[in-house]
């Protein structure tokens, strides 16, 4: 058999799988939820999420990958035997949603960039109310885009882990952070400055919704990339010396820093441009992909830098979190069917491109797939659905069932072991008994509540 393939430097999971949490749900989904949450109180409930629920449940990602040296569904069956392994299963089916999907949205990081590059260059020209609409509802545009998309992730996959995840994470992710710390510092020149920090920072829980507690729940479950077994997968390339604890840490950290910059980028522009507050398009696709465009062009000192450069962050972004879903499918392939990479990539990202045809022609190009509902009201069209099911239905179970067997069902000494959480007496520290806690209670009736909530509820969180 042949060694597992590891990454080939210390930072290599780090900026893996920071690529994989940063992405369109920090930068489209977050500013969203956060706007209709009303700021401040939601904010901190989102703060407290990622501690006490993100941060044990990606421990025991990767703890689990880490400890078998194989992918979710393998890595099920090693250590909990052939019942477990659905979870696993279920991770890639996830995988397969999420990327049908996702990729559509992500490949009209392309249009707005080179929208933006020839604004820049020969004057802004607003577009015309429909124009997005009109956008959206081109079928042959939307699959194209798409096909690019999953082609660019393919190739980087193809190449494998240290050469292509890690090569290509190494190269976008700094200059994810560069852009970005650019971006806030042009932001923060701007008058709205002190309204944006105001509305996310001074907490008022009366304007807080009480769905918004658990919508921050849920999103933590998207934006960390969890319950589908992207931290497994990653995990089971890391080597033995490294630290679970501090690299799940920094990961969490890191994609919590990207998704509040990001506000503070579009609530700084909001906020300062006469009217716009009042107006902000209706919906996650209006505020990135409409309001934010026209407001950099005519608001934005230096907007004709920064808009392109802001598309081209969120094209790495996205890149770099469809790297991480492919990955899981073509891991899975190799594990578990024998394939070769090559042959695993290619069969995996050409599966996904049948999903994602569904999901391009939902917009208004093709009206049965548009009409399609399967969730009943409000989430009309093939890729909501997807979407609905995946953050409302499949991440949450997919992370219930492995806090439950992380927490419940697992070997205690094993897991102690990969933590290595140990004071100077032998003992475990206070850091770890607080994992266990959170990975034991506080995540699972979290998850509970999502899914409670959901089904009795019909409530919505994607
Ligand atoms: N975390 C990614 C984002 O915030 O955009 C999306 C994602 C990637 C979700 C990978 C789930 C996943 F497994």
């Amino acid at each position: 058999m042949l060694t597992r393939e590891n990454w080939g430097s210390k930072i290599g999971f780090i900026l893996a799988a920071t690529g994989s949490a940063v992405g369109l749900g920090n930068l489209w989904k977050f500013p969203y939820i956060t706007w209709h949450n009303n700021g401040g109180a939601f904010v901190l409930i989102y703060l407290v999420s990622v501690v006490i629920i993100g941060w044990p449940i990606m421990m025991a990602e990767i703890l689990l990958g880490r400890h078998t040296s194989e992918s979710p569904v393998p890595a099920f069956e090693k250590a909990g035997g052939k019942g477990w392994s659905i979870v696993g299963w279920l991770g890639v089916f996830t995988g397969f949603v999420i990327l049908g999907y996702y990729s559509v949205i992500a490949g009209w990081t392309i249009t707005s960039f080179i929208s933006c590059a020839k604004w820049s260059f020969s004057g802004y020209v607003a577009p015309a109310s429909g124009a997005f609409g009109d956008f959206m509802a081109d079928g042959s545009l939307q699959i194209f885009l798409s096909f690019l998309f999953i082609a660019a992730t393919a190739i980087i996959i193809w190449r494998g882990i240290k050469e292509g995840i890690e090569k290509v994470t190494k190269i976008l992710m700094p200059i994810l952070f560069v852009i970005l710390v650019y971006l806030v510092m042009m932001v923060l020149f701007l008058p709205g400055r002190n309204a944006a920090f105001a509305f996310l920072f001074s907490p008022n829980f009366g304007e807080l919704p009480w769905e918004g507690v658990l919508e921050a729940v849920g999103h933590a479950f998207f934006t960390l990339s969890l319950g589908m077994g992207v931290m497994i997968t990653y995990g089971s390339y890391m080597r033995k010396e490294e630290s679970i604890a501090g690299n799940a840490a920094l990961v969490v950290f890191l994609d919590t820093f990207v998704a509040i910059c990001a506000c503070i980028i579009m609530y700084t522009i909001i906020f300062t441009a006469p009217g716009v507050k009042e107006s902000v398009s209706g919906s996650t696709v209006g505020m990135l992909f409409i309001t934010l465009p026209n407001l950099l062009y005519t608001e934005v000192p230096f907007g004709t830098i920064i808009a392109p450069i802001f598309y081209i962050l969120v094209a790495f972004a996205a890149l770099s979190s469809t790297i991480s879903l492919l990955e899981v499918i073509v891991s899975l392939f190799i594990d578990k069917l024998g394939m070769t990479r090559h042959a695993a990539t290619f069969i995996g990202a050409a599966a996904s491109f049948i999903v994602a045809i569904f999901s391009a022609l939902s917009l208004g190009a093709l009206s049965f797939l548009s009409n399609f509902s399967f969730f009943g009201k409000g989430k009309e069209g093939v890729l909501s659905t997807l979407d609905h099911l995946a953050a409302n239905w499949l991440l949450p179970v997919g992370g219930l069932f492995i806090t439950l067997f992380v927490g419940w069902r697992f070997d205690k000494k094993i897991c102690e072991n990969e933590i290595a959480l140990f004071g100077p007496d032998g003992n475990t520290t206070l850091t770890y008994k607080l994992f266990r806690f959170f990975l034991k209670f506080t995540a699972p009736i979290a998850i509970l509540a999502v899914i409670l909530a959901v089904i009795i509820m019909g409530k919505d969180f994607s």
